[in-house]
């Protein structure tokens, strides 16, 4: 996998829009964490699918908070523009997580690491989605959150305290 062929020493790359950070994406990131020598988080600067509620700052800082919080050492977090692969390439990164929940989500992302492989020669490695968070993701979070309901067990403390400040600034 890489130049030793060792899994251990790989760096890994987790790509998203994180708008915002769920449980969900943390736990693949605690789990490619203790596979991957270092897993570099990089967050979309412009998501393709609509304008992000965060900016890319505050997304960033609210990963980099939860990492921390975590207690994670070998997780950064970055933010990329343009094609995935070329940031792929120019950073040197050996491998592709993706978190995986439903089959909906393997039909997209079997085409995209397809894609992604063909461009860049690195490959994508998909992780099942833990059954606990399996149904969770950032939209479904804010929908519930700005409606009133309670999104504690579905984001890290430090996302949860940036969508109260929000929702405040949004007042
Ligand atoms: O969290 P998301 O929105 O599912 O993340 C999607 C993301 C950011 C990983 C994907 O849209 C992406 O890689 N965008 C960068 C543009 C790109 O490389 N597109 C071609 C993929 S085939």
């Amino acid at each position: 996998m890489t130049n030793n062929g060792s899994v251990r020493h790989a760096i890994a790359i987790y790509p998203g829009s994180f708008d915002p950070l769920t449980m969900g994406h943390m736990d693949v990131i605690e789990r490619a964490a203790a596979i991957f020598q270092r897993v570099l988080v990089a967050v979309v600067v412009n998501p393709q699918k609509r304008e992000p509620l965060f900016t890319l700052e505050e997304r960033k800082r609210m990963i980099a908070a939860s990492v921390h919080d975590a207690g994670l050492g070998n997780v950064d977090v970055t933010d990329f523009r343009g094609l995935l692969a070329d940031f792929v390439r120019a950073q040197n990164v050996d491998v592709i997580v993706k978190g995986l929940r439903f089959v909906s989500d393997f039909e997209n992302e079997m085409s995209t690491a397809l894609m992604n492989r063909s461009l860049s020669s690195v490959d994508t490695v998909f992780m099942p989605s833990d059954p606990r968070y399996s149904f969770i993701s950032s939209s479904m979070v804010k929908e519930v959150f700005f409606l009133g309901g309670t999104i504690d067990e579905y984001v890290p403390l430090a996302v949860l305290r940036t969508m109260r400040d929000k929702r405040e600034s949004l007042r």
